[in-house]
């Protein structure tokens, strides 16, 4: 870390993290995945999993997630042993599908080797983990120091120490900071008191100085502003793109396919689709020639554009399967491991 001069005084840093500790005793969140405050850490299983889980996710979307999928996998062992494509069912409608796809990959490198590694380096070399995921790991599962930051986090550092820097630039700073304030000891309470208190006290536009225990610690409550942080670069507009989904019933079933490759949706089944390449041209073709009737359309964000997908439902009789699927039926269609985007598509499709 070198982007920054932290001027924490080793005083001021160890009252920062005895007073969040403290508050985190009293008021840390009873969720699933976690030990009890002080307690011995928590699995490292639930941990990685449930760290994964919740990247770009929110806890109470990981909830019902986390508790399936422990139902069914209960360890690395039985998750190693599963059919990548029961990963990916379980997994649709949490988005970010490549998280599924170095699920399975990381859970049998991890059996490979007998149990999670403890370090935070040795973590960082497993499938999908990041340096966020690595660092929560090794303190919340394994109590080692490590600089744990999320989006929760961010914000509370940038108001703690007001810094003026726009996001994303001022990620290193923001970890030097967070670097300063992190105790030898209890790393991983620290962390998840800083997730709490980033979620339920210093929350984005409406952060309750009155109730937070490092109140009298915070640069940015000082200067009477703590909305103002953090400071964040303006957005570029995110790119449109559209396509279209195609609807094909057959008796009791519709025509599912199964996405190609690595890529964004790589592995999940949906509907046929043309590839989104368009810009309102239609370049893809149908996968069945005949007449085709317009349902609606779904739009939905992702991480690089923006996709508007039209609808179509086949109207004819279907004489021949289009090519590269499966008739699904649809009094099952719930199991198909439909990602959102796709599901959205289907009620349409049959609204
Ligand atoms: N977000 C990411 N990890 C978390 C955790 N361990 N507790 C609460 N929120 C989180
Ligand atoms: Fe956030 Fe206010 Fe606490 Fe500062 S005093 S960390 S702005 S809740």
């Amino acid at each position: 870390m070198t982007a920054s001069i932290p001027s924490t005084s080793p005083a001021h840093s160890s009252e920062i993290s005895a007073a969040l500790l403290g508050w985190y005793d009293r008021y840390a969140r009873d969720l699933p995945w976690r030990a009890a405050p002080g307690s011995p850490a928590a699995d490292p299983y639930r941990v990685w999993l449930s760290e994964v889980m919740l990247q770009q996710t929110t806890v109470a979307a990981v909830k019902p997630y986390f508790e399936k999928f422990i139902a069914r996998w209960p360890d690395v062992e039985a998750l190693a042993a599963a059919p990548e494509a029961d990963v990916m069912a379980a997994w649709a409608g949490l988005g970010y599908y490549s998280r599924a796809r170095n699920l399975v990959r990381c859970a049998g490198e991890v059996a490979a080797m007998g149990g999670f590694p403890a370090s935070e380096a040795e973590l960082r070399k497993l499938p999908g983990l990041g340096a966020y995921t690595a660092a929560a790991v090794a303190a919340i599962a394994f109590g080692q120091r490590a600089v744990v930051v999320d989006a929760n986090v961010e914000r509370v550092v940038s108001r703690l120490f007001a810094i003026a820097q726009p996001l994303p630039g001022s990620r290193k700073r923001i970890g030097a900071y967070a670097e300063t304030i992190t105790p030898e000891k209890r790393a991983g309470d620290f962390a998840q008191g800083m997730m709490d208190l980033g979620s339920g006290i210093c929350t984005p536009r409406d952060p309750k100085c009155l109730l937070c225990p490092l109140s009298a610690h915070c640069a940015a409550r000082s200067e009477g502003n703590p909305v103002a942080y953090p400071v964040k670069a303006p957005k570029k507009p995110k790119p449109l793109r559209q396509g279209t989904a195609y609807w094909i019933e057959r008796g009791s079933a519709v025509w599912l396919v199964t996405r190609e490759g690595r890529g964004m949706l790589g592995g999940m089944r949906s509907l046929p689709d043309d590839g989104w390449a368009a810009s309102g041209d239609g370049s893809g073709d149908p996968p069945l020639t005949g007449e085709w009737a317009p349902a609606g359309m779904v739009r939905h964000t992702f991480t690089h554009f923006t996709l508007e997908l039209s609808v179509r439902r086949f109207r004819g009789e279907v004489a021949e399967a289009p090519i590269g699927g499966e008739w699904w039926p649809l009094e099952r269609l719930g199991d198909a491991g439909l990602p959102s985007l796709f599901a959205k598509a289907a009620r349409l499709a049959q609204a």
